[in-house]
């Protein structure tokens, strides 16, 4: 077995993602030899002494967890990680940990539904204000900035309609008045896009979507270099029990090993997929970051090192017209979620984002949102084509 020294070494030669993806916080001397991180299903640890200093209880931290955290922070490019229960428990956190009653936040007005419920409906009722703003404009978030906004919440690219927020440029606004940009980097994973490099002052992700990648288990993760953020995320997630359980932490590290090279794949297969729907006579305009058409492609050719798996497009007609080609693909999987193996659709309206109808999140009621996995692209485009011809 190699010794402490070696393995030491190993943590600072991890290098590119793919090799931190399958290498980083992973150390088989530290658990027996080892190769794969065992699932420490326990909630207790007998200690030695009254204070020494090891492992304690779960919900404060757990071995698994504590491997998939490293990787996840190795993989983001920040020194602290934090693995949740989903990730609404992780920005729900953090949302906690980093503000006060009496705050201001300022909320993307494309988001996942999820998160416009948690700052709608949850935190407005502690006394946490919120403005919702096109975050796509920094002149928009610099002009909603107000002395106690504590807070800036964005989401790139965004669900369910792909816009793109200049991570740079949203930082300096933040920063100039004293707020924190948190971003949800979900759509891209750190594989396409790192934050924290740019500026952020942390990283949430759903980990449910591509770090674990197979549909089967639920996580959230947030990652800083912030000690301060960092400190205050512990002390929230040990105090609330929002994190994620020891089986839950080993099925998203066993999913993070492959996510370069699936990110790899997707982005091939969304990238035709979008092409072929830009030019259908059934649809009425697609979103998809890649597309030079798209108005944030500039942005995401600068900050991303791809364009990502989801695609959404305007079918040409009425909310019944889009929920009909959800319910006529036959590789597509009419499910909601994204970023795992298999290719899922659906209609974000009356779907992920039906809590949004009449609210400032915007979401059109035609859309269509593709998750594309790891089929075939040519079998996916010609199950779309299926799906679109005139009923
Ligand atoms: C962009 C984004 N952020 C956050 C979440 C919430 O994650 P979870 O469902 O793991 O709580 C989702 C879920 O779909 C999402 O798409």
């Amino acid at each position: 077995m190699k010794d402490h020294r070696v393995r030491e070494a190993r943590r600072y030669e991890l290098g590119e993602p793919a090799t931190r993806a399958v290498h980083a916080g992973q150390y088989p001397s530290e658990h027996n030899g080892a190769v794969a991180v065992p699932i420490y299903q326990a909630a207790t640890f007998e200690r030695p002494v009254v204070l020494d200093g090891g492992w304690d209880y779960s919900r404060i931290a757990n071995p698994t967890r504590a491997a998939l955290e490293e990787c996840l922070a190795a993989l983001e490019g920040g020194r602290f990680g934090s693995a949740f229960a989903s990730g609404m428990a992780a920005t729900a956190t953090t949302v906690l940990a980093l503000c006060r009653a009496g705050d201001h936040v300022i909320i993307p007005d494309n988001t996942y539904g999820g998160t416009w419920d948690l700052f709608s409906r949850i935190t407005s009722r502690w006394g946490l204000e919120y403005t919702v703003v096109d975050m796509t404009d920094p002149a928009a978030v610099a002009a909603a900035m107000r002395p106690r906004t504590s807070l800036v919440w964005a989401e790139t690219p965004s669900n369910p309609s792909l816009r793109i927020t200049d991570i740079a440029a949203i930082a300096d606004v933040a920063h100039r008045d004293g707020a924190r940009l948190v971003v949800d980097n979900t759509f891209a994973s750190p594989v396409l896009q790192q934050p924290l490099a740019l500026g952020a002052d942390a990283v949430m992700h759903s980990t449910t979507k591509y770090l674990s990648g197979h549909s089967d288990v639920t996580g959230g993760a947030i990652i800083t270099d912030d000690d301060e953020v960092a400190e205050a995320i512990k002390f929230h997630s040990g105090a609330l029990g929002t994190m994620a359980q020891p089986f839950d932490s080993w099925l998203v590290l066993r999913g993070v090993k492959t996510l370069p090279i699936r990110m790899r794949q997707v982005c091939e297969s969304a990238m035709r997929i979008a092409e072929f729907l830009e030019g259908h006579p059934r649809v009425a305009r697609v979103h998809y970051p890649g597309l030079p058409g798209h108005p944030g492609h500039d942005v995401a050719k600068r900050q991303m090192r791809d364009f990502g798996g989801v695609v959404s497009f305007e079918v040409d007609g009425t909310a019944d017209d889009a929920a009909a080609v959800c319910a006529r693909t036959r590789l597509f999987t009419l499910a909601v979620s994204l970023g795992s193996v298999e290719s899922l659709i659906q209609n974000p309206g009356q779907m992920t984002h039906c809590t949004t109808t009449g609210s400032p999140v915007t979401v059109p009621e035609s859309l269509v949102r593709l998750s594309v996995g790891l089929e075939d692209g040519a079998g996916l485009v010609s199950d779309l084509a299926d799906a679109l011809r005139p009923y």
